[in-house]
């Protein structure tokens, strides 16, 4: 169990050769619920934190050498940087994550005063769209921030965690997935509102069920790619509703009003994109009203909802999401729905405790036997946003 923190330690002095006054940071991965593709469209989002994630240990240095080292990628040893030049390299890898998150700090004025080695640990399932990127990042985030006393709030660092991916690493995201890592709370959900940051956290405690999340193994090979097409379609979609419509985003539209005025829209595959974004942040604020309700079967409803949307509307599921979440209703699940960017990566389902067993067998083995693919289950808990661990 590396998530033990005194083995964390050792291995720390194993890679840098003392851990004496090292100290240990966390920032978990997240499951959206609902609310997808939403977040650039200036939408709700409505995601919680895992109890999962990223541990980020690390130490300050007399000179100015940063030195990044992960458990999960000890092929390729401990990588280098200097806090005056930092430059996004390909052969870095992951370890652009974290060298990202530095530049944003020192171009925003806080400027690190020494290097550091850092160790990294996940225990997030590797490329599920579970969110690793962002976790690597807000752990870095709050151990810059409290190492070198630069007194940021969490939101803040949540932004910056943001701006290092669409800058530094070029990944033109929305606020989800850093949001959820950085503010989420143990056994909560959290409401966001995209287009003002407002957010309020709902209490996500499912008694007679469980929160499953399954992992099609798909490889999420062009999903970036595909996803800056979406949301380019979108942008293109929302320019011609507002020549006739003082709106900022699809965020700021009713369904009624979209239905009104879609016709504006020329291309006919725009508008679907279009009416994803809208239909769906709607979906979203209703399903956190019947949650708030006790109405667990009607949130799960619009769950479904969701995944059909990003299917026949949106169009970023793909053969195995959409056999694993009907696998999923076929076995009762109360709702079922891909998360995250899709095109591959994880469902999310809400499952009765006591069919957990037959549903793991069941949806594992249709889904088997209709793609090849083995199916991964994890029955996950929500954990906290990102922080220092004792
Ligand atoms: C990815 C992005 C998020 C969000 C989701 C889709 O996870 O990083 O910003 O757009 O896809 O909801």
């Amino acid at each position: 169990m590396l998530e033990n923190l005194d083995k964390l330690k050792k291995e720390f002095a194993n890679v840098y050769g003392d851990s004496e006054g090292v100290r240990v940071f966390f920032a978990p991965g997240r499951v959206n619920l609902i609310g997808e593709h939403t977040d650039y469209n200036g939408g709700h989002v409505f995601p919680c934190a895992l109890d999962v994630g990223t541990y980020c240990l690390a130490k300050k240095r007399e000179d100015r050498t940063l030195r990044f080292y992960s458990l999960n990628f000890t092929e390729k040893g401990i990588m280098e940087a200097n806090l005056d030049e930092i430059v996004n390299k390909e052969r870095d890898d992951w370890a652009n994550y974290p060298k990202g998150v530095i530049d944003v700090f020192q171009k925003a004025g806080h400027k690190l005063s020494s290097g550091l080695d850092i160790l990294y640990f996940g225990n997030i399932p590797n490329s599920a769209g579970l969110s690793s990127s962002a976790s690597i990042e807000l752990a870095t985030a709050v151990m810059v921030n409290e190492l070198f006393a630069f007194h940021k709030e969490m939101l803040d660092l949540v932004k910056l965690s943001q701006k290092a991916e669409n800058e530094f690493v070029g990944v033109n995201c929305g606020i989800l997935d850093q949001f959820a890592c950085g503010m989420g709370k143990k056994d909560h959900a959290v409401l966001l509102d995209c287009h003002t940051l407002e957010y309020h956290y709902t209490p996500f405690q499912l008694e007679d069920y469980a929160l499953v999340i399954a992992n099609t193994n798909k490889s999420r090979g062009l999903t970036d790619s595909k996803y800056n097409e979406r949301r380019a379609e979108c942008e293109r979609a929302l320019k011609q509703l507002q020549k006739e419509l003082d709106i900022q985003s699809f965020g700021d539209l009713t369904v009624d009003e979209f239905e009104a005025h879609k016709y504006l829209i020329e291309n006919e595959t725009e508008r679907r994109r279009a009416k994803h974004a809208v239909s769906e942040n709607a979906r979203t604020l209703v399903a956190v009203d019947k949650l708030n309700a006790g109405d667990l079967a009607a949130f799960g409803k619009l769950m479904s909802a969701s995944h059909l949307s990003l299917r026949d509307d949106y169009e970023v599921t793909g053969k195995e999401l959409d056999t694993l979440v009907e696998a999923a209703w076929n076995e009762d699940a109360l709702g079922a729905r891909m998360t995250g960017a899709g095109f591959g990566g994880c469902t999310v389902n809400l499952v009765k405790k006591t069919h957990l067993d037959t549903f793991i067998q069941n949806v594992g083995a249709s889904y088997q036997e209709a793609t090849g693919l083995k199916a991964d289950f994890y029955n996950v808990k929500i954990g906290d946003g990102a922080k220092e661990l004792q």
